[in-house]
């Protein structure tokens, strides 16, 4: 496995394989790997001929309250797990190289970037957007895969490539989830047990609110069900919502439904979500 540190080394990494025309992938991450991290590297390995992951700790996406300093990093460990994948390159830029001074130039998202996480991290789809492209621009991928766990985030990106006409084919996979349905995230190391054991209610509250959709066919009333299985748990409710999958606006019937959800678990946020297929006489299938 090549280690670009710098913008040289990956131009140079990835210089064989643009002049033999082989499709490149791109799994951008912040590092810290989970199982969630390496089934898009998996999906990457098997649908790119050249496997690039990105690890960098993005600092313009965390609000100055949040946990840019104490956020995990295990570089060393991430490494051994990228090369145990085969990856061909791991792109670890540095923040000087990243954000030269002088920098001020961000992408602005718009309104799919200011609700629902965007409400509670000001600034974050931003500092999302604004990476995402400088990291599409630096690797020229064909394909990037994302993890359907940050439904709003790869909305965001799909939005933003078509808009912007990256031209990437933006990719995502399934969530991965521990035994008991919490989904795995970088920063569920900060949940003690009391707190991982609320942690999956977020799951429970879903598929419960799934159900209702589909025998009751109305969207209140899921989005109650959803808050009151996370409140009975103890978990602090931020939002329950029933939304198209692309804009995020109110569910009408004429797409999938995605069902979002968001809440603490003492210290931590945590969100997931669910897709589903909902049909007024059928019921509906998760997707
Ligand atoms: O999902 C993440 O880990 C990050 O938001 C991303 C896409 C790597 C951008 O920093």
């Amino acid at each position: 496995m090549n280690i670009a540190r710098s913008f040289a080394e990956l131009r140079s990494a990835l210089e064989p394989a643009r002049s033999e025309g082989r499709t490149v992938g791109l799994v951008p991450t912040m590092g810290a790997l989970h199982d969630g991290h390496l089934s898009l590297v998996r999906a990457a390995r098997a649908g790119a001929d050249v496997v690039v992951v990105s690890i960098f700790v993005n600092p313009r996406q965390f609000g100055p309250a949040e946990d840019l300093a104490t956020y995990p990093r295990n570089e060393a460990r991430d490494l051994d797990l990228l090369e145990d994948e085969r990856v061909d390159v791991a792109f670890l830029p540095s923040s000087e190289e990243m954000y030269p001074p002088g920098s001020t130039t961000s992408v602005v998202v718009g309104e799919l970037g200011e609700i629902f996480e965007g409400a509670a991290r000001p600034g974050h789809f931003a500092g999302v957007a604004t990476v995402v492209t400088k990291l599409f621009s630096l690797v020229r991928p064909d394909i990037a895969w994302f993890g359907q766990k940050d439904a709003q985030q790869l909305a965001v990106i799909r939005r933003m490539v078509t808009d912007l006409s990256l031209g990437v084919d933006v990719r995502a996979c399934p969530t991965v989830r521990e035994e008991g349905g919490l989904a795995l995230s970088s920063r569920n190391v900060y949940l003690d047990d009391a707190e991982r054991r609320r942690g999956a209610s977020l799951f429970a509250a879903l598929r419960a609110g799934a159900h209702v959709l589909e025998s009751e066919q109305n969207v209140a009333a899921a989005e109650k069900t959803m808050r009151e299985t996370m409140a009975v748990e103890g978990l602090d409710v931020d939002y329950a919502a029933v939304v198209d999958p692309d804009t995020f606006k109110p569910f009408e019937w004429e797409s999938a439904a995605l069902l979002l959800v968001a809440g603490r678990a003492g210290k931590t946020r945590l969100i997931d979500n669910l897709l589903v297929l909902p049909t007024p006489d059928r019921g509906s299938t998760e997707a």
